[in-house]
């Protein structure tokens, strides 16, 4: 008998994908020092010293600055495809509406980051965010964030052997000048940074606006 021949009835079905995308900005290293310089800038005077990295305080797209804002519209973009290419259907039909601009992608949240020698970000999640975006700057290295088995019951029983992948962490590892893009409930990591020189990235909380003709509200709006 085989499981995988529609012949005999059986069915072997893989449940539960979880999509994640990285995406190289075309425009990235034209940016990227411009960037770096307004980050640096804000970290001067608007700054969250965390114990493990450090923030930018507010939001990024109220800096007003040439370069976040073309990084935060081709990001945008991006998200909107992201969402679209899983769904192999236009956002607004998703709702039922009938134009594109029924359903818009916009950042609830954006903030920048700074690591260190040492710093890191343990496992957490982006509450009330559709999809988290994350744009790496500068790193002297590749950029590594660990994405963690988001299925609850996974760590309840070990039966010995495994066979669906259970408990594994994925690393992505990406290159300044790299968007990836996770669902905002995902888990993830940033592990520890371990080069003299710093990395930053730029984060945005993504959500989702429905036009007046659209009833549907996100859940815990
Ligand atoms: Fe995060």
């Amino acid at each position: 008998m085989t499981l995988s021949s529609e012949s005999n009835g059986a069915k072997l079905l893989n449940l539960f994908a979880t999509p994640a995308a990285r995406v190289p900005c075309p425009f990235g290293t034209e940016i990227n020092e411009a960037l770096t310089n307004a980050v640096r800038r804000r970290m001067t005077t608007e700054v969250k010293d965390l114990a493990f990295k450090s923030e930018t305080v507010g939001n990024l797209t109220d800096w007003d600055d040439p370069a976040v804002d073309r990084l935060t519209g081709w990001m945008l973009g991006v998200a909107r495809t992201f969402v679209e290419t899983v769904r192999r259907e236009p956002l607004h039909e998703a709702v039922g509406a009938k134009t594109a601009t029924d359903v818009q992608i916009l950042p609830q949240r954006s903030w920048a980051s700074i690591y260190r020698g040492g710093d890191h970000h343990s496992a957490h999640n982006h509450p009330n965010t559709a999809i988290a975006a994350i744009y790496y700057v500068a790193s002297a290295s590749t950029c590594e964030l660990d994405l963690f088995d988001p299925r609850v019951n996974v760590d309840l029983f070990d039966p010995g052997i495994t066979f669906a992948s259970e408990g594994q962490i994925v690393r992505i590892s990406s290159r300044p000048g790299e968007l990836v893009l996770i669902p905002g409930w995902m888990k993830h990591a940033v592990p520890q940074y371990g080069d003299a020189d710093v990395r930053i990235s730029i984060a945005w909380n993504l959500a989702y606006a429905f036009g007046e003709e659209v009833h549907l509200k996100p859940a815990g709006d």
